[in-house]
């Protein structure tokens, strides 16, 4: 697994998880892959408040920040209203290239079609253990 993202990022993993709850998704990608470094924006004082794990997370919105840094991306919002969904949707498409992680199929989301589909990989998130899908936008 490891060596199939390399393949696609290089040896810097360096994520962001928009909306990244407690953090502890980005923890769990952090012991998936060894060596990536992970930060996390989160809107909900509440949500950053309750931080449990050793991880880089603060609390800001999605939309104010920049994604061109970074080489791999997790933004799963299933609670979105359809106005900042577009977008988060059009930033992404606008500002970044490289693994995008999500939860989501092609189907669910335009940008994705574009998408080169890699893996998929049942991993402890804030909420529960979920399977995650791994793409490459270019
Ligand atoms: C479904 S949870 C995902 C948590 C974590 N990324 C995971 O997968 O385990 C979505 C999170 O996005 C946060 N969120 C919603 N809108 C946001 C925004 N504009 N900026 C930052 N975080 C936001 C919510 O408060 C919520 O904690």
């Amino acid at each position: 697994m490891a060596a199939c993202l390399k393949r696609w990022v290089g040896d810097s993993i360096y994520g962001f998880d928009l909306g990244c709850g407690d953090g502890e998704l980005i923890y769990q990608l952090g012991l998936l892959l060894p060596e990536s470094k992970w930060e996390g924006v989160e809107i909900s004082d509440y949500r950053v408040s309750i931080q449990q794990r050793d991880v880089c997370i603060w609390q800001g919105d999605m939309l104010a920040e920049t994604y061109r840094d970074y080489n791999v991306l997790h933004a799963d919002n299933l609670c979105l209203d359809e106005m900042v969904a577009d977008r988060l949707e059009a930033k992404i498409a606008l500002e970044f290239k490289g693994l995008y992680i999500t939860y989501r199929r092609p189907e669910n989301m335009d940008f994705l079609k574009r998408a080169i589909y890699l893996d998929t990989v049942l991993t402890e998130t804030t909420w529960t253990t979920h399977p995650i899908h791994f793409y490459y936008l270019n």
